[in-house]
């Protein structure tokens, strides 16, 4: 008889709005030989849209709301432990607002990854897409990164660049780079969940070497 296979590295995914990136990755999770299953999501917005995208996708859902905790360290606490009791092998932060402290980005040291919507390590924080217009920088795009205590900081897995134009807005930049983001992210949570990818010190291993600079997403893949 044949042994059971391996169980499936389980990812939890935390939000706090619209969740397309989660859509993403619920979707991408539906292909035959996803090598990951999505066992949580979380947020911290009760009425966060992707709480509906997973309910819709029959995941299981929590609400650790920031609003009833009267310090950080507090509302951490109920979030962590609402993280341990899904045991997941993976966090996948898909546009989650709130910072950090050292000891919860710790705890999760190396598996926990996050979306961030400029071409690292420049712009970090809000507002990139009007940051890059006002410096007249040729080039933006997305970045998925290991979770580190630095905000935005931590080693870059990879990136997508968007292609600019000269009329371009805040607005259209924010949709060119959403439109990569859910290209990208699936692709770097495939890697994780195969192995493929580790957080050294200040460093991504990837397939077990050093990476030197944050692998691209080839010009070609576009959605449409
Ligand atoms: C994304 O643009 C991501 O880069 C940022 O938050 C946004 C989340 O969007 N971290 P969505 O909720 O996944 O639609």
């Amino acid at each position: 008889m044949n042994a059971d296979p391996a169980p499936l590295p389980r990812i939890l995914v935390l939000v706090s709005g619209n969740g397309t990136n989660l859509q993403a990755l619920i979707d991408a999770s539906r292909e035959r030989d996803f090598p990951g299953q999505i066992v949580a999501v979380g947020s911290n917005r009760p009425d966060a849209f992707a709480l509906e995208r997973a309910a819709q996708a029959h995941i299981d859902t929590f609400v650790v709301n920031h609003k009833d905790y009267g310090s950080r360290e507090e509302f951490e606490g109920a979030l962590m432990a609402e993280i341990r009791r899904h045991n997941p092998d993976l966090v996948v932060l898909a546009g989650f607002m709130r910072i950090l402290t050292t000891d919860f980005v710790r705890a999760l040291r190396g598996t926990m990854l996050n979306i961030h919507p400029s071409l690292l390590p420049k712009y970090t924080g809000l507002n990139t897409h009007q940051r890059v217009l006002d410096a007249g920088d040729p080039a933006h795009g997305v970045s998925v990164h290991f979770v580190t205590e630095e905000l935005d900081g931590g080693p870059v897995v990879a990136q997508a660049e968007v292609t600019m134009d000269p009329d371009d807005t805040a607005e259209s930049l924010a949709e060119k780079v959403q439109q990569k983001e859910h290209l990208l992210y699936p692709i770097v949570v495939r890697w994780f969940c195969e192995g493929r990818i580790h957080l050294g010190s200040d460093y991504v291993l990837f397939d077990g070497e050093l990476l030197s600079k944050p692998m691209r997403l080839p010009d070609d893949r576009v959605t449409h």
